[in-house]
């Protein structure tokens, strides 16, 4: 019997990672997942424990990734596809520490396409982001328009997407570079000050504690649905589509003021919202232009807000 593909996923460990290493499992492939643990948890990927489908290697990719996968290739044969989600995703941080976001993030994928063309694998699927664009004035926001990141993390991710083209024109590796807006959803770790703002207000609204608005709450994010994001991941993945830069969003956006009270609605605790300043080399507005999504992988963010913050909140 021919074997399943083997496909790489970078930051497996994490909250989107761990969601790809499910719905590639489900779709029969194994996989091998390359991760540090800074913010992702084996816990997460427990529903695979003792499954031969799943491999797991502590690695940094900010150091390379061809000794963290010698002796797992050696055993499973060679890597056919690999998803780059490994990352340090915060914006804030990004400001306070641009060195380290530039290891990480542009180095990192350095270090993934250096394998990917070293070993002729066939497809690399990138995890950029709406924090490329900078401050739009125009929404929605379409791939080709002027970009102008306003934070290191915005630059390292616009610097990956450079390199994963040169690789594909330069070096044949076939790529495909996806700009995720807000995404939220189950396994999101709001334990840090710099989670997502989604897994703040779900964790502060249900045990009734104040929620922090930064600024006056008027600036608005499309919230795309992990589940909707990891359906444009697979599809990305398959053949095809090289070069393609696509926007993963709903094309529908809020604020982060009706952000809040619609959780506590969903939530109907005790909690109080109060402002703080708001953050530096933040966006204002982000809502995704979301045509390449649906005409060239053929997929839709369906999930509506309400439905995705109950799966969430449960
Ligand atoms: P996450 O923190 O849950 O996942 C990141 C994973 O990468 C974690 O498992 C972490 O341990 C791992 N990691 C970090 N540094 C590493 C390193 N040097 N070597 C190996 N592994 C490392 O975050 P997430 O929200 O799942 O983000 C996944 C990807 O999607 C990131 O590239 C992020 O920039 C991108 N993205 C996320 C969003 C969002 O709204 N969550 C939006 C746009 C882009
Ligand atoms: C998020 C992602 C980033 C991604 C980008 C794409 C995280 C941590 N960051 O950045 O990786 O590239 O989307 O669009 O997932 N806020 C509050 N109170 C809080 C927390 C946040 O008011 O307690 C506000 C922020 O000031 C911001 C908005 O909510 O205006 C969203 O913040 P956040 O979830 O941190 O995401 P982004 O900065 O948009």
């Amino acid at each position: 019997m021919a074997l399943l593909p083997l496909a790489v996923v970078t930051g497996g460990a994490g909250f989107i990672g761990s969601h790809t290493v499910d719905k590639l499992i489900a779709t029969g492939h194994r996989v091998v997942v390359l991760d540090n643990f800074s913010t992702g948890k084996r816990a997460n990927l427990a529903q695979h424990a003792g499954s031969d489908r799943l491999s797991i290697v502590e690695c940094d990719v900010s150091h390379g990734i061809f000794a963290g996968l010698a002796a797992i290739t050696a055993k499973l044969g060679p890597v056919e596809r690999i998803v780059h989600l490994a990352a340090q995703v915060s914006v804030v941080s990004s400001m306070a520490n641009p060195g380290c976001d530039m290891q990480i993030n542009y180095g990192g994928t350095l270090h993934v396409l250096e394998y990917a063309r070293a070993m002729g694998v066939k497809k690399v699927v990138f995890a950029s982001s709406a924090a490329v664009y900078g401050d739009v004035v125009k929404m929605p926001v379409a791939e080709d328009i002027p970009l102008q990141p306003m934070s290191p993390y915005g630059i390292n991710k616009l610097a990956s997407e450079l390199a994963l083209d040169c690789y594909a024109s330069q070096y044949g590796v076939p790529t495909t570079a996806l700009r995720f807006f807000n995404v939220y959803g189950p396994r999101q770790d709001p334990t840090s000050p710099y989670s997502g703002v989604i897994s703040i207000f779900a964790d502060r609204a249900r045990s009734g504690r104040t929620l922090t608005i930064f600024g006056d709450g008027k600036q608005t994010r499309d919230f795309v649905y992990v589940g909707d994001v990891v359906r444009a991941i697979a599809a990305a993945l398959g053949d095809g589509n090289s070069r393609l830069i696509a926007n993963v969003g709903t094309g529908q956006a809020i604020t982060v003021k009706e952000l809040a009270s619609t959780i506590l609605d969903l939530c109907g605790g005790s909690s109080t919202i109060e402002h703080a300043p708001a953050r530096s080399g933040e966006i204002l507005d982000s809502r995704a232009r979301v045509d390449r999504l649906r005409d060239q992988l053929g997929v839709v963010a369906e999930t509506k807000l309400v439905d995705g913050l109950r799966a969430t909140l449960a």
